[in-house]
């Protein structure tokens, strides 16, 4: 099958500039953004194509066909049984590390935690159960398909090093991201370094250590600009030469594919039987990759993207567009929409305190195709979500990880009890 006949991913496109890029060309970032300018994301353009998974536990070959790694893959010359070799073999090696490879997660209606929240028996809340995914959060999806560009790139040649002399893998994270990206290198022996800020807890930095990854600590330099120390670190390092492997999608677009197999696992499963889904926001790249395969897989429930109060640059976007000429085509406006949150970011759910919504075009996209809306959570909210959670489900979720449901709580007036509200329990509490 040539590229153009497959289904899915076809290219890529930059929603901020409009720069398109063939698949083949494996480009990380735009071609128009450099280390000064990161106003550029690189989006996967799809072929509107029915929805047909194939029948398997691991996500990464059920929607294989729609994968932009896939397509990738096959660009660059790899045959069809290369590329599932590709991504069985990363999976058993990242089983060996982590104990489980990927495998679909749990979805449910937690019925003691919709009764508590006075929904009817036709209604209610559906929790997606991402702690039990690899590294204990959904960010190994993400990072799942990045190192997969990774692999196929070098077993295509196309890479810009050889295999025995590979350059460093970088990330910028104090949590789940860092884990997960920690465990996918080490699953291939690819050496790693991870900046942290100083807040970054015991338990996490004992968890990357035993993973093997070099940790840097980043505290704000006098020289530096508003905006996240450990994104400059990580950005010095990759000037010289480290592979940003990160879950934001302006640093690699990458992670924007596998991301959207959770969305396609909720779809497979409660299709349009959904009325809202209530996504917590950090850099962004969670929430439009659930956007974006909604979309593709032709299922429109309401995205409500959730923000801390104590954090809420994507609410303020949203503003900002309505205000600047509207919800749609957003990608222009980026500097007059999103800029890093002027105060010091605070909230019990620490993982979603990015000052800047990297990944915000394509969150305000599917809000804007969907009839959704961000939802900001007041802290009251965001520790009772979390204190319901532990309450009224077996799942032991941290504060971030229930900060989809503080945004149901916070727009509880608003949703009839008969709705059917999807949230995500992202991230195992440690
Ligand atoms: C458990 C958990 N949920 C949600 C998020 C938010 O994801 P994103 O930064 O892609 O918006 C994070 C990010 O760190 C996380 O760790
Ligand atoms: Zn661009």
């Amino acid at each position: 099958m040539s590229v153009t006949d497959r289904p899915g991913v076809t290219g890529m496109v930059c929603a901020a500039c409009g720069t398109q890029v063939p698949v083949e060309a494996g480009a990380l970032v735009c071609p128009a953004s450099s280390p000064d300018d990161r106003h550029h994301v690189l989006q996967f353009v799809d072929t509107v194509a029915p929805f047909r998974p194939v029948d398997d536990p691991n996500p990464f070959v059920a929607y294989r066909a729609y994968l932009a790694v896939d397509a990738y893959g096959a660009a660059v010359g790899l045959d069809d049984t290369r590329r599932l070799a590709v991504i069985t073999g990363l999976d058993d090696a990242v089983a060996r590390v982590a104990g489980t490879g990927f495998r679909r997660t749990p979805l449910a209606r937690a019925d003691e935690l919709s009764a508590a929240l006075g929904f009817a028996p036709s209604g209610g809340i559906w929790v997606k159960d991402e702690t039990r995914n690899v590294a204990g959060s959904h960010k190994a999806r993400h990072l799942f398909t990045e190192m997969v560009q990774l692999l196929m790139s070098e077993e295509a040649g196309t890479a810009r090093w050889v295999p025995s002399a590979r350059p460093r893998l970088a990330i910028a994270s104090c949590g789940n991201a860092a884990i997960a990206a920690s465990t996918l290198a080490r699953a291939v022996d690819w050496p790693i370094d991870v900046f942290v800020p100083p807040s970054a807890s015991d338990t996490v930095l004992r968890i990357l250590e035993s993973l093997g990854a070099t940790v840097t600590v980043c505290p704000r330099r006098e020289s530096d600009p508003a905006g996240d120390p450990c994104v400059f670190r990580f950005r010095e390092a990759v000037a010289g030469g480290a592979v940003p492997f990160g879950v934001q999608g302006t640093e690699n677009a990458w992670c924007r594919d596998g991301g959207r197999t959770i969305g396609w696992e909720i779809t497979d499963e409660l299709a349009h039987r959904i009325d809202r889904i209530f996504v917590q926001v950090g850099g962004g790249a969670f929430a439009a990759c659930i956007g974006a395969s909604l979309r593709s897989s032709g299922v429109h429930p309401m995205l409500h993207a959730v923000q801390a109060a104590g954090c809420a640059p994507l609410e303020r976007a949203w503003r900002r567009a309505i205000a600047t000429g509207g919800i749609d085509n957003v990608g222009a406006r980026w500097d007059q929409c999103m800029w890093p949150w002027e105060d010091e970011p605070h909230s019990l759910a620490d993982g979603i305190l990015d000052d800047e919504t990297y990944d915000w075009i394509g969150v305000v996209d599917a809000m804007a195709h969907t009839g959704g809306s961000p939802v900001v959570a007041a802290e009251a909210h965001i520790v009772e979500a979390h204190r319901l959670a532990l309450e009224h489900t077996a799942i032991n979720v941290s504060p971030t990880g229930t900060a989809g449901l503080a945004g149901v709580l916070a727009a509880r007036d608003r949703i009839a009890d008969e709705e059917r509200v999807v949230v995500v329990f992202s991230g195992v509490q440690r």
